[in-house]
């Protein structure tokens, strides 16, 4: 079905193409020469966070025609909307409420007859005191010892958030939990994980929305078996085991103590879930504290990108321009480069918040839509991708936008390294604008003696084109509040993208049909007959697979080796 009403549609969708190309030879290096104050203009700071986008391909006309886009297409009206509780999860019927999560309590908003204040109030109390308790040591193991490990058992929204968090705010963690997270069913990740934990001091914290995802529970029941390995009673498992969950009939079919379940909402999408009770592997790393101040740096954001107007918030300007790139350069890559080596799983977690998020070919009315609704997010801290893929961006063919995230602090300041590490990365986002033309190369080389006909052979190699847009963010200091805000501030930008391509970004059907399959192909993996149900070359797989296992293994039930490893 074609929507006749799309906004691709729209004269300001058409202004856009028709501005495209009025401005396709500009090049960022005369838009800086011909104005000194085009930072001043294209940049933007909101408490503890400062956005450069100067050096974008655009004008102030471009941002005036992205601006009337995003007008057009009714973010203000659904940003309101959002934060109200309205079910704008239209394929679900559910509100979208994760800013409900750090938002002060004490407010009015009843969803399905819970009053949502009261509700978060509650479970941010349980986690509080569960932190206290585990933290201090009163929380005792089976032996009577108290807990040194934190195991968190989750996949997607219930591991990638709390993953990332940990990691980049490792400086602020209070040292007396180790905390690790088990995503992935390969048997390599449970195993490698528990082969260096005591069962006796080991907490696991079994996170999933739905507490039916396949990964995590066979996880789930991989670490039970561990555990009980060495615990023997089944009594045990109250003090080892804590779930947090939307489904407390699962959690406790699954053999976990009601006492020992965290809960959320169905209104807290998986992906957005951080800031709910599936950050309790956070708060108990860091202490609540910090968790909380999480929360109140990501409620600084919302406010920002609530009150706002467009032209002056963050959220709403990093989108547009990502839709200009997307939409009217047919960009569809994205890179997301930390200046900070403990954001090193940053990229990981804005794959899933972007890209499940607007990987969408319908919109919110079940049309197809005519044009891309969003790019492919990658990326990896420098100074390390500029030793690996930053030959493609600075000189590959096609451009691919760019945002670098730095803080100013160093967390480890020794030495020179921070002064050498911000060198480089404002020294990327410069070469990536200017590049270096013919001209300065040929008396490069010159310079440097090349002879005339190794020169001319040389020269298109180091040419480089420039005009290859970034953004840079600024923070003072990588802490729980910055990060809380930045998270934030990624969360609305891809709500506003969402708006814009008019899709649903909270639902997730995209990944159900590679689940049902897989359910399909288990048991025939397992089973006595050579599998023909399927096309040809899933066929030979399976079958490929099957004949390894028969030959390959010994016992129908091989042994958990990782058993045997403590
Ligand atoms: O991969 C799909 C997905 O549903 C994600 O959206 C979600 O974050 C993840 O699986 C885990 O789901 P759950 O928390 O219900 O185990």
């Amino acid at each position: 079905m074609i929507n006749n009403m799309d906004l691709s549609r729209s004269g300001a969708w058409s202004a856009l193409v028709s501005h495209r190309q009025k401005i396709d030879n500009l090049h960022m290096r005369e838009l800086f020469h011909e104005d000194a104050t085009r930072f001043e203009q294209f940049s933007i700071s909101s408490g503890e966070l400062m956005l450069d986008y100067s050096k974008n391909r655009i004008t102030a006309h471009t941002m005036e025609l992205l601006l009337e886009l995003a007008r057009c297409a009714g973010v203000e009206k659904m940003r309101g909307e959002m934060f109200n509780g309205e079910r704008i999860n239209v394929t679900e019927n559910r509100s979208v409420l994760h800013t409900a999560l750090r938002r002060p309590p004490g407010y009015a908003l009843e969803i399905d007859g819970l009053d949502v204040s009261r509700e978060i109030a509650d479970v941010l109390q349980q986690m509080k005191l569960c932190c206290e308790r585990v933290i201090s040591g009163k929380w005792k193991g089976y032996t009577g010892q108290t807990m040194t490990d934190i195991v968190n058992i989750g996949i997607g929204g219930s591991d990638l958030g709390p993953c990332m968090v940990t990691e980049a705010l490792r400086p602020f963690a209070h040292g007396g939990l180790q905390v690790h997270f088990v995503s992935n069913i390969d048997g390599t990740h449970i195993s490698e994980t528990v082969k260096k934990l005591n069962p006796e001091t080991t907490l696991f914290i079994i996170a999933s929305k739905t507490f039916t995802t396949q990964e995590t529970l066979t996880n789930a029941m991989s670490a039970r078996e561990w555990f009980l390995t060495y615990a023997h009673l089944e009594s045990h498992i109250a003090k080892h085991f804590i779930a947090v969950s939307t489904n407390r009939a699962k959690v406790v079919e699954f053999g976990i103590d009601e006492a020992n379940m965290f809960r959320f909402w169905d209104w807290v999408g998986g992906r957005y879930s951080l800031w709910s009770s599936i950050g309790l592997s956070i708060a108990l790393y860091l202490g609540f504290d910090r968790f909380q101040e999480l929360l109140d740096g990501a409620y600084a954001m919302d406010q920002h990108f609530l009150n706002e107007p467009l032209e002056r918030n963050i959220p709403v300007l990093l989108a547009v321009l990502g839709i200009w790139y997307n939409n009217f350069f047919d960009v569809s890559s994205h890179a997301v480069i930390p200046y900070d080596q403990y954001m090193h799983r940053f990229s990981a977690y804005l794959q899933q918040l972007d890209m499940e998020s607007n990987g969408k070919r319908v919109n919110r009315q079940g049309y197809a839509v005519e044009y891309a609704t969003g790019p492919v997010i990658w990326g990896e801290p420098g100074t390390n991708s500029q030793h690996a893929f930053f030959q493609l961006l600075h000189q590959g063919p096609d451009f691919i936008p760019a945002d670098f995230i730095v803080p100013l602090k160093s967390q480890n300041p020794i030495g020179e390294h921070h002064d050498i590490l911000l060198a480089n990365c404002f020294a990327q986002t410069e070469a990536l604008m200017k590049g270096k033309e013919e001209h300065e190369v040929r008396q490069e080389l010159e310079a440097a003696g090349c002879d005339p006909s190794e020169l001319s052979k040389l020269l298109p190699h180091k040419v480089f084109p420039g005009n290859r847009p970034t953004n840079t963010i600024l923070l003072n200091e990588l802490n729980p509040f910055t990060l809380g805000s930045l998270i934030a501030m990624y969360e609305h930008k891809v709500f506003v993208q969402g708006i814009i391509w008019e899709v649903n970004s909270f639902d997730q059907w995209g990944v159900e049909l590679g689940k049902q399959l897989a359910k399909t192909i288990f048991p025939e993996i397992q089973g006595d007959v050579r599998v023909t149900t399927h096309d040809g070359s899933t066929n030979a797989l399976i079958n490929a697979y099957r004949d390894y296992r028969l030959k390959g293994t010994t016992s129908a039930s091989p042994q958990l080796s990782f058993f045997d490893d403590i």
